[in-house]
């Protein structure tokens, strides 16, 4: 029998109010700049990620903690809003994880995350890891706690799981061979890979460099990619590799971009892509993402991203 249902894929992660800070220029240790606004938006790596998977046309459901207060309200509402399922959402007695953001007039950001919430998803419930031994996909990141995310990768049974290394952290080799995708930008590669990088190196401007950097996680993953910025993504596997440019956008803010690549990654692969197609589809989302301002608000709808897809 044909199933007529959409690839399920589980996001196990962080979900932030996002308090956005326009500023000419992210201020330096010791320095205060004025911002010319400020905004507040849905946002979190794992709600990036649940909002992109979900805009793809896959279903999603989201394992993540919010706090009993009106962030938490709103951002549960933002889920519901996107079809997400938030059966395994938990209300946690910390406030609503809260980033803070200043975006620069490049379209660049630095951003300081109090994690709340998200830092009491310790544990799976037995219902958690019904839900991912039956995932197609499960997506993790690491705003929660880094044994949370071991325990669902080693719950997703049959399910290819992508584990994005956001923020950059050393990973515990438990979680490593739980995971079938690993999704980095060029500073997480280097982090992972226990590589350090000459002073002054760029690894997306450096093809030896980059390939030192992705041979040395292929001993521990059995795929990668990382995310070149404006360059577009490299991937590799053990028995390939590719590369897809992005294509030349206006740059206004870049916040979430890389959370939207990963959702839209995700469900590509749950709908059965090849590595090589997810990853277009990947780059193609992060560029239309940064074409708007905020972390949610950015992420783009399916036939944008259709439309964007290299001919
Ligand atoms: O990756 C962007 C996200 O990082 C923001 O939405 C913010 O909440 C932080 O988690």
């Amino acid at each position: 029998m044909t199933s007529t249902s959409p690839p399920s894929v589980v996001v196990v992660g962080s979900a932030n109010l996002d308090v956005v800070l326009s500023v000419a220029a992210v201020p330096r240790a010791g320095e205060t700049v004025l911002a010319r606004g400020t905004s507040r938006n849905a946002g979190g790596k794992g709600l990036n990620q649940a909002v992109a998977v979900a805009r793809a046309g896959a279903a999603c459901t989201f394992v993540a903690a919010v706090g009993d207060d009106e962030a938490g309200r709103d951002l549960t509402r933002t889920m519901v809003g996107d079809g997400i399922d938030v059966t395994h959402l938990r209300t946690s007695a910390e406030p609503t994880g809260t980033a803070h953001i200043a975006v620069q007039d490049d379209g660049d950001n630095a951003i300081v995350v109090a994690a709340g919430a998200n830092a009491t998803l310790h544990e799976l419930t037995a219902a958690d890891r019904e839900l991912l031994a039956a995932a197609s996909v499960v997506v993790a990141q690491l705003e929660v706690p880094v044994e949370v995310v071991t325990a669902a990768a080693q719950a997703a049974a049959d399910a290819t799981v992508v584990l994005n290394a956001a923020p950059a952290a050393v990973l515990p080799p438990e979680l490593l061979a739980a995971v079938d995708v690993l999704v980095v930008n060029e500073h997480e590669a280097l982090v992972v890979a226990g590589l350090t990088a000459p002073a002054g190196a760029d690894v997306a401007a450096d093809p030896a460099l980059l390939r030192r950097v992705l041979d040395a996680l292929l001993e521990v993953v059995p795929a990668v990619v990382v995310t070149l910025g404006g360059r577009g993504a490299r991937w590799a596997t053990r028995e390939a590799s590719g590369e897809t440019a992005a294509p030349r956008v206006h740059v206004v803010d870049t916040t979430g971009a890389g959370d939207t690549a990963v959702g839209y990654l995700a469900a590509a692969l749950a709908a059965g892509e090849p590595l090589a197609a997810a990853v277009a589809h990947a780059v193609a989302a992060g560029s239309l993402a940064v074409e708007t301002a905020g972390a949610v608000p950015s992420v783009p709808r399916r036939a944008q991203v259709l439309e964007r897809l290299p001919r």
